[in-house]
């Protein structure tokens, strides 16, 4: 069963709908492997993002479903983010290089962001879903899969179609029933 609550945003105005409608679940439909065509569209569409000087600072550890790499990233997670995280249909840790052979890239991390948010757009292009994870412990998964430097896990991402949140936790079901907020755009903008 797919979610029945309607998340989309409720924008200030018309914006792409596909940006209206994306949002991060925790409620991943059990048991779904994402098909090759998926993650090679997810992957493109990430490696095709902006980055400084065409540097392409970020790198991806991809672990499916029901692999022994899956259940080693999930370890990783923190408490509060593994339970529903098991559920999901692949968990993509998002590595960024903080140094290539020319010395350091001071805008690796916004770089990653920014593929990160093109994966999304495709994801949401896909019909897939994805929550991407601060909450797990960077040290262990770069000593698990023996990232070294300048490599550095900065988020794990759990990709998958949406479940019914109706099956989450009581714990962590409570966003995701939740209407979605925004600070406005007057507050965002720094007057001089
Ligand atoms: C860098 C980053 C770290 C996040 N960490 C977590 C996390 O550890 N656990 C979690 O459940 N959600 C996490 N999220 C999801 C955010 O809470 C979510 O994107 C935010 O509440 C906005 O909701 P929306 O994506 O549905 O618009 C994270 C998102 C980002 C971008």
């Amino acid at each position: 069963m797919t979610a029945s609550i309607d998340r989309h945003a409720q924008t200030a105005v018309p914006i792409h709908p596909l940006l209206a409608a994306r949002h991060s679940t925790r409620a991943f439909a059990p048991g779904v492997d994402l098909t090759d065509a998926q993650v090679a569209a997810l992957l493109e569409a990430a490696r095709w993002a902006p980055s400084a000087g065409n540097t392409q600072p970020w790198r991806f550890l991809l672990a499916r479903r029901d692999t022994r790499e899956f259940k080693r990233v999930l370890e990783t997670l923190k408490p509060g983010n593994r339970d529903w995280a098991a559920q999901a249909s692949a968990l993509l840790v998002a590595v960024r290089t903080d140094a290539n052979e020319r010395g350091p890239l001071s805008h690796a991390m916004y770089d990653l962001g920014q593929a990160m948010a093109h994966l999304t757009f495709q994801a949401a292009a896909e019909g897939l879903t994805v929550r991407q994870m601060g909450g797990f412990d960077a040290d262990a998964l770069a000593a698990e899969f023996e990232l070294a430097e300048p490599l550095v896990p900065t988020t794990v991402v759990a990709i998958g179609l949406p479940g019914d949140p109706a099956d989450l936790d009581e714990s962590v079901a409570g966003p995701d029933r939740a209407p979605r907020a925004r600070i406005a755009i007057d507050d965002l903008l720094i007057h001089p």
